[in-house]
């Protein structure tokens, strides 16, 4: 197993929950929460305390419920107000962290502040320097960061890490980047970030908008990033954010390439997948990879034939990897011979041999052209139907 070990925080209760009709009530945070607590996440994001009461004791909950075992953070903009009601919110727990947040590209500076880059510059330093009064560990996250003049960006991360900040977060904040650029934008600033101050934790924070979430922070992991945000089911802003599920099976299938490590208990996936979904009423799509209904499901008899012989001629994970049941052949159209045997022989029926099995075969393929699937229930039919059925 790889020494080197990324950082996972997981904000699918903060940026996940800015998705419309995603709001949960306090009692369902606390249940995800856990989840993510058995998940084994390294820092949770709670909430944005400055935004209203109900949020504020929501991340107090949090902080009460897991925040003995689990790293808490939550949002700030760079005022005090913000910074205070994070402190408030979070102080109890044993490894609180502030997150301060401030935009870095011209379009942020100029449209959004209308301020000067030196003046948006000193207010996070300001902003990191108070909250460093409250709390030791402050992360600043240098939003629209992709977007973003590199040496304005580099000015604003030197002047932070300088005046405390222990984490510097990167965000791809509307989905901009493009894997190589992004990577190197992270390399970039791992080099010079290492020179000043090694001990500072460089971490990304990508969105979804152009489907590049995952890859984006996969090639930030590759150069040099040492920590990945990430929602469950890839909840967030928008298109979302990049999915956790995807980030970490990821970095542990080709652990070889990528050379490091994550300590998430993958085998919780599925179930902080489907309570997720079920709490924010969102459905995982099918054909979603790791945690999607389908992820594991074969329907080609070609594909299904492989399988049979040796599962690694079509899997590059076990669905046990995540949580789930061995891996499921559905039987279509297009299953072939070998798949419909195996079917048969699991509901504990002789296939028999020869003409009688082909002809059974012929029946099925006959049944299966007239549907989309074939089910257990369809192949039982198959099965019994010119025999009497002991009552
Ligand atoms: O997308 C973004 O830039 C954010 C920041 C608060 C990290 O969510
Ligand atoms: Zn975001």
């Amino acid at each position: 197993m790889s020494n080197r070990k990324i950082i996972v925080l997981d904000t699918t209760l903060r940026d996940g929950e800015q998705v419309p009709g995603a709001k949960l009530n306090v009692q369902q945070k606390l249940e995800v929460a856990q989840q993510l607590k058995r998940l084994n996440v390294d820092i949770i994001e709670a909430g944005f305390p400055a935004s209203s009461l109900g949020d504020f004791q929501a991340v107090q909950q949090i902080v009460k419920s897991v925040g003995d075992s689990v790293s808490i953070t939550a949002l700030a903009r760079a005022v005090k107000n913000d910074i205070d009601s994070v402190y408030e919110s979070i102080k109890l727990a044993q490894n609180p962290l502030i997150h301060i947040v401030l935009g870095t590209s011209n379009v942020h500076v100029e449209k959004k502040f209308n301020r000067s880059k030196d003046a948006i510059l000193q207010m996070g330093v300001d902003a990191v320097k108070y909250a460093k009064t409250l709390l030791p560990n402050v992360q600043y996250s240098t939003e629209d960061a992709s977007r973003s003049d590199f040496e304005y960006l580099w000015s604003t991360i030197e002047a932070v890490v300088k005046a405390g900040a222990t984490m510097i977060n990167v965000p791809d904040t509307v989905g901009y980047a493009v894997p190589e650029e992004f990577g190197d934008l992270i390399r970039r600033i791992n080099e010079r970030l290492k020179n000043l101050n090694d001990k500072v934790i460089l971490s990304v924070h990508c969105h979804n908008d152009l489907g590049m979430a995952t890859a984006n922070t996969l090639s930030a992991v590759r150069n040099g990033a040492d920590k990945v945000e990430c929602t469950i089911n890839g909840l967030g802003e928008r298109a979302g954010n990049a999915s956790l599920e995807e980030v970490v099976m990821g970095i542990k299938v080709r652990e070889n390439f990528y050379n490091c490590r994550t300590d998430i208990e993958t085998k919780e996936l599925l179930r902080s997948s489907k309570l997720v979904s079920l709490l924010t009423g969102l459905d995982v799509q099918v054909n979603k990879a790791i945690t999607g209904d389908n992820a594991f499901a074969h329907s080609s008899g070609i594909h299904q034939d492989g399988l049979l012989k040796d599962k690694n001629v079509y899997e590059i994970m076990s669905p046990e990897d995540i949580g789930g049941d061995s891996m499921e052949l559905i039987l279509t159209a297009r299953s072939g011979r070998h798949a419909f045997k195996n079917a048969v022989e699991k509901m504990g029926f002789e296939p028999g041999e020869g003409d009688d099995f082909e002809q059974l075969f012929q029946q099925f393929l006959a049944l299966a052209d007239s549907k989309k699937e074939v089910y257990d229930h369809d192949v039982f039919y198959l099965l019994t139907k010119h025999r009497d059925i002991p009552a």
